[in-house]
């Protein structure tokens, strides 16, 4: 299967999932669920909500992770500063990087908005390096919009 193919599958599956349910806590819950269900080679995927000028975390399956985490600072941090999604194929090499868990090689972080307002972000976590190429970015974030589009968002 292409990564396209499996993106879209997985999107599928995401939208079949949430249908019938638009709360924020309970689809991001499944949402990270779903993720750590059907990516091969993760250990980490989830969220973190956006209070104030700093993020706190949210759903997510996985080791146990940090709790907060500054805008500005980390990988998760950045994305929120910079309103981009982070690919990132080494995370020792990243300035700043946070180390919840130390097998984590690579990371992609995409954030969420309602409307012009960033919400917060949606982490996840490799133990390969490069793990995450540009195709991965894509379908990441198309399953963001599938979860964004099908929740009321805070
Ligand atoms: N590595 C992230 C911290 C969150 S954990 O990966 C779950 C960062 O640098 O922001």
């Amino acid at each position: 299967m292409t990564t396209t193919a499996f993106y879209d599958s997985l999107c599928a599956q995401l939208a079949g999932l949430l249908t019938g349910e638009r709360d924020w806590l309970a689809n991001t819950a499944n949402a990270s669920a779903l993720l750590f269900m059907e990516l091969p080679d993760i250990n980490w995927a989830g969220f973190y909500f956006l209070h104030g000028q700093e993020l706190t975390l949210g759903p997510f399956q996985g080791k146990p992770a940090c709790t907060r985490i500054a805008v500005g600072a980390g990988v998760c941090g950045t994305a929120v500063e910079t309103g981009q999604s982070q690919l990132v194929e080494d995370v020792h090499q990243f300035p700043g990087h946070i180390a919840c868990d130390a097998v984590s090689a690579s990371e992609v972080v995409v954030p969420l908005y309602h409307g012009e307002r960033c919400i917060g972000v949606l982490d996840i976590d490799s133990p390969s390096v490069a793990r995450f190429t540009e195709q991965d970015l894509a379908g990441i974030e198309a399953f963001a919009n599938v979860l964004l589009q099908h929740s009321d968002l805070p």
